[in-house]
């Protein structure tokens, strides 16, 4: 691509943190909380990554159960994720599985944001946790570092929006940028066989722009994409950068962190796909 052909994208966040201290409660308040008029609202069916407006701005989230699958995607090379957001609960240490998380991420190169959670609890004590980070040489920008953290109530959506705002500002300054003016590519999140309508496959694109009637490849599997919906099961003709979609279309089910790619000729893909 050329540096004239690229253009803003939206962030793709992925949230990790230990068992129970509440990153699907995090991402369902933020998903319900950004619900825009006209959409149906308190979605509860499970939908591996979705979009929300924060103002003007979108901020994609993949919804996946975080390490596990961070961690696949990572393992067959895909990398999805811009920015991670660590839950840690405030009425608890940082645990096991915070650790972990800091790791992959580090690992990956991908900054962090932490919300600490359940501040509303009578118990909750931030400063317990952003001392034990700092103790691991995590030092957060109000106590003069450079990490981005938030205090978060998951229940009631104190500091979330300030959260959101966080992950805009870091988004900036990774000036994440995608040419939407060209065949997709991206990556699969999650596929399964649905009764009456085949394969489901949930892709996120990542550049370039998707479009009914594509032929694509996705890991072994290729199809012609039949329709495509988004998250929240509206219809859609086209999908661009940083955009997740649901597609119907393809031969099987591909793993997650498979990549897929737009052919021009249907026969090059299927050639491609009976050789893996
Ligand atoms: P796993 O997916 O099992 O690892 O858990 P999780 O991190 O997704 O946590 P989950 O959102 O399921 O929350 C665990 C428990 O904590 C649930 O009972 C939530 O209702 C509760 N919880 C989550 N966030 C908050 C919060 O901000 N305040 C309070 N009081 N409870 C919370
Ligand atoms: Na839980
Ligand atoms: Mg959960």
């Amino acid at each position: 691509d050329k540096p004239e052909d690229l253009e803003t994208r939206a962030p793709i966040i992925t949230v990790m943190g230990h068992v129970d201290h509440g990153k699907t409660s995090l991402l369902d308040y933020i998903r319900n909380a950004n619900v825009i008029e006209g959409e149906s609202g308190g979605i509860t069916q499970h939908i591996g990554a979705y979009s929300v407006n924060v103002g003007d701005q979108k901020i994609a989230f993949l919804d996946t159960p975080g390490h596990e699958a961070f961690t696949a995607m990572r393992a067959r090379g895909a990398q999805v994720t811009d920015l991670v957001i660590i839950v840690a609960a405030a009425d608890d240490d940082v645990m096991p599985q915070t650790k972990e998380a800091i790791s992959h991420a580090q690992a990956a190169g991908v900054p962090i944001i932490f919300a600490i959670n359940k501040i509303d609890k009578p118990n909750a004590n931030p400063d317990n946790v952003k001392t034990q980070l700092s103790q691991m040489n995590l030092l957060i920008e109000e106590w003069g570092g450079t990490i981005q953290s938030q205090d978060i109530s998951a229940k009631t959506g104190q500091g979330v929006d300030e959260l959101l705002e966080k992950v805009l500002l870091e988004a900036e300054v990774l000036e994440l940028k995608a040419n939407p003016n060209k065949n997709a590519v991206g990556t699969v999140v999650e596929a399964q066989l649905d009764k009456g309508r085949g394969y489901v496959t949930t892709i996120l694109v990542q550049a370039g722009t998707l479009k009914v009637g594509d032929y694509i490849l996705a890991g072994k599997h290729s199809g012609k994409v039949k329709a495509m919906f988004n998250d929240k099961g509206k219809k859609l003709k086209k999908a661009g950068p940083s955009t997740p979609v649901s597609i119907l279309g393809l031969d099987g089910a591909p793993q997650a962190g498979d990549k897929f790619l737009v052919f021009d000729d249907e026969r090059e893909a299927k050639q491609i796909a009976t050789k893996r």
